[in-house]
């Protein structure tokens, strides 16, 4: 297939552009679902783990899509990088979804999320597959294998602190207790800092524009997301730990 090269620019620096605003409008209030939900007797609501399912469907079928449509090989370098995108997506669809505890999810932003998953999924599976070219020589350049380094350590950061989120809670129950355990005894958004160093090292190994402005969107969403949540933590735990950060050890 043809590559899309204008429309890829184009959606990229959407992303950037949507990240930077998403800072600037949500500095007051953060996106409208757990914690920082703001009720109102108009707002449906779906179960967190129908939102969670659905919304993020689409970023994990559509690049397989692409996949089969477009009938040809490809070398293993992209097979890689298609797999990497992909895996974070599955785990977020059946193990994250399936597991969750969080409170009902507003029905508007699952919308808005999952419009955000179609756009992106096509945006990654197309450049990817009909853009980029991952040839042998890319496969063993530092970059791609740090970058897949940091990615999974990113995941596994990542999986680790929802896990230890959702033990806090018994099945029913939505209350919020501290956090302990893992990189949250050091920040308060331990989830978050895990995505975060995900997409980053996502876009080190594919050094692409695409992915880059995933990492840069995703720090925009949820890292005002992590110190939110911290200042949360913070005026409603008296005994809520003083060295710990917001979203980076030691630092913020
Ligand atoms: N790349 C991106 O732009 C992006 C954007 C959004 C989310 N994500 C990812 O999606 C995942 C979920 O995000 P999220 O914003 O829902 O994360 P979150 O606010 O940290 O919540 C994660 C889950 O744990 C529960 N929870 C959180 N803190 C708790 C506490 N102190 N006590 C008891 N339960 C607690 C939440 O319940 P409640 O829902 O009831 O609060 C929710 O079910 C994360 O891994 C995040 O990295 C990525």
């Amino acid at each position: 297939m043809y590559c899309f090269g204008d429309l890829v620019n184009y959606l990229s620096l959407g992303f950037i552009v949507l990240g930077l605003l998403h800072v600037v409008f949500h500095r007051k209030a953060q996106a409208s679902y757990g914690r920082h939900m703001r009720f109102s007797p108009t707002v449906r609501t779906v179960p967190a783990k129908v939102a969670w399912f659905l919304q993020e469907m689409p970023a994990f079928l559509i690049p397989l899509l692409l996949l089969l449509i477009s009938g040809k090989p490809f070398s293993m370098g992209t097979y890689l990088l298609l797999g990497t995108f992909c895996i974070h997506y599955f785990q977020r669809i059946f193990v994250f979804s399936l597991l969750t505890r969080g409170r009902p999810f507003p029905l508007h932003v699952m919308l808005a999320a999952g419009l955000f998953c179609c756009v992106n999924a096509f945006l990654h599976g197309h450049y990817l597959l009909h853009c980029a070219h991952f040839d042998d020589e890319w496969s063993a350049d530092y970059r791609f294998k740090t970058g897949l380094l940091l990615f999974y350590v990113g995941m596994a950061i990542n999986i680790h602190s929802d896990y230890i989120l959702r033990n806090l809670r018994k099945p029913g129950e939505i209350i919020y207790k501290i956090p302990t355990g893992g990189l949250f005894e050091y920040v308060s958004g331990a989830n978050y800092l895990g995505e975060i160093v995900e997409w980053c090292g996502y876009a080190m190994a594919t050094w692409s524009f695409p992915a880059m402005s995933l990492a840069v969107f995703s720090l925009c969403f949820i890292g005002p997301r992590a110190y939110y949540h911290h200042r949360f933590y913070q005026e409603k735990f008296k005994e809520y730990p003083k060295s710990r950060k917001a979203l980076i050890p030691f630092i913020f």
